[in-house]
C-alpha cells in the first residue's frame, strides 16, 4: 500500500473515492466531513434528514459522484457520538474505509483529515490503514475480488508536508505492517509453521531490520539445562529451537534492559493430557505470544526508540508420543527450581519458565512476557480484554496506560502469596497447575516465580490474540494483540 500526504483541500481530489468520518450528534458538521465544501455538505444535510445518515459508529456511505467534489465517490463513516470518541478510533475509522472499499474492488483513495490534524493523528490513521488491508485466508485459490488498497492517500487543505508529519506516517506504517507480520505468523496452520520455520521467518526479519539474531538448536538449549522447556519439546519429531533477537542502539542508556518473552508454541495438542478435538485446531494459535514479540521487533526497529531490549521464544511444539513427558514426571527448570508435570497441557508456562531465567541471565532487568496461557483467563475476561499480572505496579501500570492509549484493552487481576499454596506439589518445588479455581492467576503466578525478583509483568492474550469474528475495521482471525501496546510502551519509555 502506497502511503501519501497531499495538502490539498476536499474538492480538488480527482481519486476514485474520498472518505470522510462525522459523529452521531451532527453528522452534517463534525469529524472531517466539516472540511467538506458547503455543496457537499448541503447533500449530507438533505441524507440527515431523510433518516438515511445517522453517524453511527461504523455507519458507512457511499455516496455516487457527490455534489462539490471531484471524486467519483464519497464514503461517509459514523464515529458515533462524539462524547464516546477515543483518540484510538481514528485507526478504526480508517481501517472501516479501507475495508468497506477494497471489498467494493476501490484500489486507490483518500482520507480526508480534519482540521485539527497533527502527526499522532496521521499515524493512527495509517496504522488503521495498514491492519485493515489484511485479510486471514491466504489458502483461498478464488479471490472473490477482494484485493489490497494499493494506494491511500491523506489529504486536507492544511496538511503542509513536513518532516514531522513524513515520520507520523512511516511511525503508523511500522506498527500496522509490524501487526500484519504477527498476524501472518499466527493465522500459519501447524505444518507450515514448525518451529524451525519460526525461526527461519524469525531469522530473515531480524535480517532485513538490522537485528542481532540468534537460534540456539536442541543441544544448546541442552547444555543451558533448559529441564522444564525441553519437557514440552520431548514429546515432537519437531526439533525445539530458542529465538533471541537483541535490539540495542548504541546510544541508549545502559539501563533498564527490558526482556520480551513470548510463548512459541506452533501447536498444542495438550501433549499426553490431550485436549478434545473440538477447536483443537485453534491450538495453532498458541505462538502467538512468540510472534507478538518478533512484530514488536521489527517495529522498534524501524521506529528506533533508545532503549535496549532482547526477545526470547522458546518455540516448539507440544505433542503427544512415546518420548513425550508424562503427568507426573518431574524435571529440573534452568533455574534449579524442580516441577511435578500434573498436567502436560499446562506446557506454555514450562517453556516460559527457562525463558524468563535466561533473560534475566542475558541481562534483563525488566520481564515481559506475552502468552496464550490459559483458558480461564478467557472465562474471566472472553475475547475483548487481555488480562495482565504482574508484583510491580509501576510497569503494570505503564503497559496498562500503553494499552489504554493503543485500544487494545487490558484488565489486571491480582496476584498474591496466598494463591501459592494451590501450586504446591508434594514431591517438588512446584506443581505446573493449580486446579480449576484462579486458573489464569495460578499460571500467572507460576510463570512469576521465575521472574524472582525483577520487575515483570505477564499478559495473557489467550483471548485476545485471534477474534473469531469479523470487525468493521479488522478481518478475522489473529488481531495482533499485544504488538501495539507493547511498540507504544517503547517508544514512549522516556515519558
Ligand atoms: N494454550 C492453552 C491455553 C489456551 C486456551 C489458549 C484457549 C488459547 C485458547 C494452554 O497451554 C493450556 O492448555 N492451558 C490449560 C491449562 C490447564 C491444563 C491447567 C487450560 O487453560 O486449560
Ligand atoms: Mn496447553
Ligand atoms: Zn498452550
Amino acid at each position: 500500500m502506497k502511503i501519501e500526504l497531499r495538502g490539498v483541500p476536499a474538492a480538488s481530489l480527482a481519486l476514485p473515492a474520498v472518505t470522510v468520518y462525522c459523529f452521531e450528534d451532527d453528522p452534517v458538521s463534525s469529524g472531517s466531513a466539516e472540511s467538506l465544501p458547503d455543496e457537499t455538505r448541503k447533500l449530507l444535510a438533505e441524507m440527515k434528514e431523510s433518516g438515511e445518515l445517522k453517524g453511527k459508529p461504523f455507519e458507512r456511505t457511499l455516496i455516487h459522484r457527490p455534489a462539490g467534489l471531484a471524486t467519483q465517490k464519497l464514503l461517509v463513516v459514523g464515529a458515533g457520538k462524539k462524547e464516546n470518541y477515543r483518540p484510538f478510533h481514528l485507526a478504526r475509522l480508517a481501517g472501516a474505509a479501507v475495508r468497506y472499499l477494497r471489498a467494493r474492488a476501490i484500489r486507490e483513495m483518500a482520507w480526508l483529515a480534519g482540521d485539527e490534524t497533527g502527526p499522532e493523528q496521521i499515524q493512527s490513521v495509517v496504522e488503521g490503514a495498514a491492519m485493515a488491508d489484511y485479510d486471514s485466508d491466504p489458502y483461498r485459490t478464488e479471490r472473490n475480488g477482494e484485493f489490497g488498497v494499493d494506494s491511500f492517500v491523506i489529504a486536507g487543505a492544511n496538511l503542509a508536508a513536513s518532516d514531522e508529519l513524513n515520520v507520523a506516517v512511516e511511525h503508523g506504517r511500522a506498527i500496522g505492517e509490524a501487526a500484519n507480520f504477527t498476524r501472518r505468523l499466527v493465522n500459519e496452520p501447524a505444518n507450515r509453521m514448525t518451529p524451525a520455520i519460526l525461526a527461519q521467518q524469525a531469522r530473515e526479519m531480524a535480517t532485513r531490520s538490522g537485528l542481532e539474531f540468534q537460534e540456539l538448536q536442541e543441544e544448546e538449549i541442552r547444555n543451558l539445562k533448559m529441564g522444564a522447556f525441553l519437557a514440552v519439546a520431548q514429546g515432537s519429531d519437531q526439533p525445539p529451537r530458542l529465538l533471541v533477537l537483541r535490539y540495542s542502539p548504541p546510544e541508549a542508556p545502559e539501563a533498564p534492559v527490558i526482556g520480551l518473552v513470548g510463548k512459541g508454541i506452533t501447536f498444542d495438542s495438550g501433549g499426553i493430557s490431550l485436549k478434545p478435538s473440538l477447536n483443537m485446531h485453534e491450538m495453532k494459535t498458541d505462538m502467538a505470544g512468540g510472534a507478538a514479540m518478533l512484530g514488536v521487533m521489527q517495529a522498534i526497529a524501524q521506529i528506533k526508540p533508545k532503549v535496549r531490549v532482547i526477545a526470547v521464544i522458546p518455540a516448539t511444539e507440544n505433542m503427544p508420543s512415546g518420548k513425550a513427558c508424562r503427568p507426573g514426571d518431574v524435571v529440573t527448570s534452568m533455574s534449579g527450581k524442580t516441577i511435578e508435570i500434573l498436567n502436560t497441557d499446562a506446557e506454555g508456562r514450562l517453556a516460559l519458565a527457562d525463558s524468563l531465567t535466561y533473560a534475566r541471565q542475558l541481562g534483563c532487568n525488566v520481564l515481559i512476557d506475552a502468552a496464550t496461557l490459559t483458558g480461564a483467563v478467557v472465562v474471566a475476561l472472553g475475547n475483548i480484554t487481555t488480562g495482565v499480572f504482574g508484583r510491580d505496579q509501576q510497569w503494570v501500570d505503564r503497559v496498562m496506560a500503553s494499552g489504554n492509549k493503543m485500544g487494545e484493552r487490558m484488565w489486571q487481576l491480582p496476584v498474591d502469596d496466598e494463591y501459592r499454596e494451590l501450586y504446591k506439589s508434594s514431591i517438588a518445588d512446584l506443581a505446573n497447575t493449580g486446579g480449576r479455581y484462579g486458573g489464569a492467576i495460578t499460571a500467572a503466578m507460576f510463570v512469576g516465580e521465575f521472574a524472582e525478583e525483577t520487575p515483570w509483568v505477564h499478559l495473557d492474550i489467550a483471548g485476545t490474540a485471534w477474534s473469531n469474528d469479523e470487525k468493521p475495521y479488522l478481518a478475522k482471525g489473529p488481531t495482533g494483540v499485544p504488538v501495539r501496546t507493547l511498540v507504544h510502551l517503547l517508544t514512549h519509555l522516556g515519558g
